[in-house]
């Protein structure tokens, strides 16, 4: 005859049972994932520059607007902790982010808002710098969440700071392709060469392009593409980059940023908009050859990978490092 249970036995069954099941849960949940053959994969896009200022978060936005007006699904994640975030560029206001995620008070959906041609947008706030301290219970929380987030997007365009910190690289080494954009300024074009040597050195397989911003003419944006292009190779191992295309200095743009509204919207038909309109027809209608995914006999697993799993096991100073 089994003894009587107590209650403190029971609840120290149900606690037990609960940390076995954990993993199986987990695996489930991982399960949900619907990555079948042929199956698109988001593609997840960073965007970065070293130096500040040179139109990061316009980029975004405006991508954003482009691939969305196009039918794409896109999801932006902010990971910028400076002022001039891609909020205020859309005029709205967040009221959580990632924060509130890590501390357990909130899901992922609850924070992203939504802005025009269904973009969501997901405010990471300090939680952006968080990530590289967090414990595993949290880390692996928050990752299980994002992870799903790449089911419900076919872009996921990421929005870095200024500057050549951990938490950039990270975001950088993750994605499938990192867009790095530079001004005709030498300043700028040495900062996009310090991130791109950076991130040779971390992933020398990294699908970078170069975006030239602010440009008079298209020959100084493809004068600048072929400096980065020729010093990378040269100096960084014949490190690869590529050549997104260059947008000219428009007003339209300053004056789309008081307005708090994307340039997109604002002023469609302005050069820089229908310049972006043309690099996204022709850059952007698929992926790059080597981020194809979903062979039907492709078990490789990196391969499948999601984003949020590899920048979860590099914040973590995992085997991607
Ligand atoms: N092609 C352009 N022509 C004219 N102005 C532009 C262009 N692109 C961006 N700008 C302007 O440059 C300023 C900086 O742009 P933005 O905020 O996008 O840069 P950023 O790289 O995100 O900056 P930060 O590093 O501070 O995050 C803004 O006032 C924006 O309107
Ligand atoms: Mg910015």
């Amino acid at each position: 005859m089994p003894e009587a249970l107590t209650q403190s036995s029971v609840e120290s069954i149900i606690s037990e049972t609960k940390r076995e099941i954990r993993p199986y849960v987990f695996k489930r949940l991982e399960s949900r994932t619907p990555r079948k053959a042929g199956d698109k994969i988001a593609h997840t896009i960073t965007v970065t520059s070293g130096k500040g200022g040179v139109g990061k978060t316009s980029l975004v936005a405006n991508l954003a607007i482009c691939l969305a007006q196009a039918g794409q699904r896109v999801i932006i994640l902010d990971a910028d902790l400076g002022l001039a975030n891609v909020d205020v560029v859309f005029g709205i206001r967040p009221k959580y982010n990632l924060i509130d995620v890590l501390n357990g008070d909130m899901d992922i959906d609850d924070i992203m808002v939504s802005g025009p041609y269904g973009i969501q947008i997901i405010a990471g706030g300090s939680g952006v710098m968080e990530l590289a301290d967090i414990d595993n219970e949290k880390a692996e929380r928050l990752f299980n969440q994002l992870r799903f987030l790449e089911d419900k997007t076919d872009y996921l365009l990421i929005d870095t700071g200024a500057g050549i910190n951990k938490s950039v690289i990270s975001f950088c080494q993750a994605a499938d392709q990192v867009i790095v954009i530079s001004t005709t300024e030498p300043t700028s074009l040495v900062d996009a060469f310090g991130i791109i040597k950076v991130l040779s050195n971390k992933r020398h397989d990294a699908y970078v392009s170069v975006l030239v911003n602010k440009v008079d003419d298209i020959e100084e944006g493809q004068q600048i593409y072929n400096r980065l292009s020729k010093v990378s190779k040269e100096y960084l191992n014949d490190f690869d980059v590529h050549y997104l295309g260059c947008l000219k200095q428009d007003r339209n743009m300053h004056i789309a940023v008081r307005q708090q509204t994307p340039l997109m919207l604002f002023s469609p038909n302005s050069t820089v908009a229908v310049e972006l309109r043309r690099i996204v027809s022709e850059s952007f209608h698929e992926l790059p050859e080597q981020f194809k995914f979903g062979e039907e006999d492709n078990e490789n697993e990196q391969e499948h990978e999601s984003f949020f799993k590899r920048l979860a096991k590099i914040f973590k100073g995992g085997k991607e490092d």
